[in-house]
């Protein structure tokens, strides 16, 4: 008899998918008991983009949050996701860091360290997989899931056979965009347990709509873990429900054998806390989003490149980006679609459209993927781009991590000199997000109040668009969202101005009042959703104007400069 054994994400993916990560640990906490006491394979509560989160927005200390619930969750094994050599943050860290991350996670009270890479790239888990086994963890090795020629059944069963000979306990098929149908789920945990010994896991997302099917389908093939969520906290960009998965499988071979009462009082629960939170909710991640489907790329991408181009008054090419992304992907290899590189290709397809020549304008990110420093892409990257983007630079054969220096002693110098370091695990704060960290760690930060409940925008009453902070899988997006048929209006024309085409930050100008420029030369880079996008001149002249310094923040269609 195979029970199938549950997942519960509410505390993690759940509220990050739906919640723009913003659950406060004093909403955890009142049901904290209850969930230990379902009889979870695990809750998954800790890492992702929680830890960012509880600096940046509801001034908490994300390493008290693990202590706190460790305190309450005594019987079900806590469950965090680490990015790999990417820890909980967007770049590769040194290997000193990211020994010290994880075993300090598992100090305060991590029991399961789900681990991925973003190119499925196992030198960039390897040391964090073997951090948390020495320290006596489970270690559950993630394949992220996507679609491509070079993504078979064979690739994914040689990188799990790489997992299991690292020694991770159990493995999971991470299908973060939901696009995993129930005839591959059925095949791809058919051939994990046919091969393998350890139990496998199928963590999908429900934004497509099959993903209860294919739960079924894992069933049938004799998948030991389903990853679910609380029925309030599921759906859209979130997961299947656990009650209803509990429901359907009873009487089967694969009964949970969970307690659909005691889920019932959870559930009440956490319809109080959607209702709290419905105003950090996003009408895009509650909606099914067929477009995956489509187009195969993930909700979030899709809202992603919509910002994208109505930032830049190009909504009509919308479908030449839907076709571009595509030829990018496969341009680098095919990528999963994932953070950091769904921002990386997603961008470069908008640029090639926007640019009206391919890879006229390239992102460092670009650049720096092309060169190998985010591990080794699935597939060879087209060799005719590569040459035009990077010349006769070789990309690195070696792990990317090999290249850095270790940090850990210089970063606690400098933490200690900045007077906050309390406990050692500041440190660690410090080394991922070290503006974040002062500011938090010095109290110079304020919870982000939660709004009331917002009436709906209606179309007599509308004002202008409305902007939605929007979290899917780990990233931010800000979405201007506006009801279709409205004007936007058209930007003021400064005669010889440098216009922002991005909601950005400015990160660096490259000229000064005074300065010679030639049409194309790039005369400022901002940053915009994590990736950087050079500013070009729009014509030859000189630079008689500054209007931003570096900081600053930029909206579309702001004056940056004039060049006369
Ligand atoms: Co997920």
């Amino acid at each position: 008899m195979s029970r199938v054994r549950l997942t519960e994400v509410a505390l993690r993916d759940a509220h990050q998918s739906l919640m723009a990560t913003r659950m406060r640990t004093r909403d955890m906490l009142p049901i904290a008991e209850d969930l230990d006491s379902v009889g979870y394979f695990s809750i998954e509560a800790w890492g992702g983009a929680t830890f960012d989160a509880c600096m940046r927005y509801l001034n908490e200390d994300p390493w008290e949050r693990l202590r706190t619930l460790k305190k309450h969750i005594t019987e079900t094994p806590i469950q965090m996701l680490l990015r790999g050599q990417n820890l909980v943050g967007y770049r590769h860290y040194p290997d000193d860091i990211v020994e010290k991350f994880v075993e300090l996670s598992a100090k305060n009270g991590v029991d399961v360290f789900r681990i991925f890479d973003a190119l499925n790239d196992v030198r960039n888990l390897v040391l964090s997989i073997k951090t948390a086994k020495r320290m006596d963890a489970h270690v559950q090795g993630a394949i992220c899931y996507t679609i491509s020629p070079v993504h078979t059944l064979e690739s994914y069963l040689k990188m799990a056979e790489e997992l299991v000979a690292l020694g991770c306990d159990s493995l999971c098929i991470k299908d973060m965009a939901g696009l995993i149908s129930p005839k591959d789920a059925y095949e791809l945990v058919r051939a994990f347990k046919r091969e393998f010994d350890v139990p496998v896991c199928l963590h999908s997302h429900s934004t497509s709509g099959m993903a209860p099917m294919s739960h079924y389908a894992a069933c049938e093939a004799g998948v030991d873990i389903l990853d679910t969520a609380i029925s309030p906290l599921s759906g859209g960009a979130s997961h299947p429900p656990t009650e209803s998965l509990v429901a359907a499988l009873k009487g089967t071979p694969y009964d949970t054998g969970l307690d659909l009462n005691l889920l019932a009082k959870i559930a009440k629960y956490f319809r109080e806390i959607r209702e709290k939170y419905s105003s950090v909710m996003s009408p895009i991640s509650e909606r099914v989003d067929v477009d995956v489907l489509v187009y195969q790329l993930p909700g979030g991408m899709l809202s992603n490149l919509v910002s994208q181009l109505k930032e830049q008054n190009a909504l009509k090419k919308f479908e030449e980006v839907l076709r571009e992304v595509p030829k990018v992907r496969k341009d680098l290899g095919y990528p999963p679609l994932v953070t950091p590189t769904s921002q990386i290709v997603g961008t470069q397809a908008v640029l090639n459209v926007l640019m009206g020549k391919r890879y006229k304008n390239v992102t460092k990110e670009v650049r720096n993927y092309v060169l190998g420093y985010y591990g080794k892409p699935p597939a060879p990257i087209d060799p005719v781009v590569m040459k035009h983007i990077v010349g006769d630079d070789m990309p690195i054969t070696c792990r990317p991590a090999d290249l850095l220096e270790p940090e850990y002693e210089k970063v606690r110098k400098e933490a200690e000199e900045l007077g906050i370091v309390s406990k050692e695990e500041d440190i660690l704060s410090y080394a991922l997000y070290p503006q974040i960290a002062v500011d938090f760690l010095k109290g110079n930060l304020k919870e982000e109040p939660l709004e009331p409940p917002k009436e709906a925008v209606s179309s007599p009453s509308y004002i202008g668009p409305m902007e939605y902070r929007v979290e899917v899988d780990n990233d931010v997006y800000i979405v201007k969202v506006e009801p279709l048929g409205m004007e936007v209006k058209t930007q003021e024309i400064v005669e010889g101005g440098v216009i922002a085409s991005m909601k950005g930050t400015v990160l660096r100008v490259k000229v000064k009042e005074g300065d010679n420029v030639l049409e194309g030369d790039v005369v400022a880079v901002i940053e915009a959703m994590k990736m950087e996008n050079d500013v070009v001149a729009p014509r030859s002249g000189v630079v008689k104007k500054l209007m931003v310094s570096e900081g600053d923040v930029v909206n579309p269609g702001d004056v940056m400069m004039i060049i006369e």
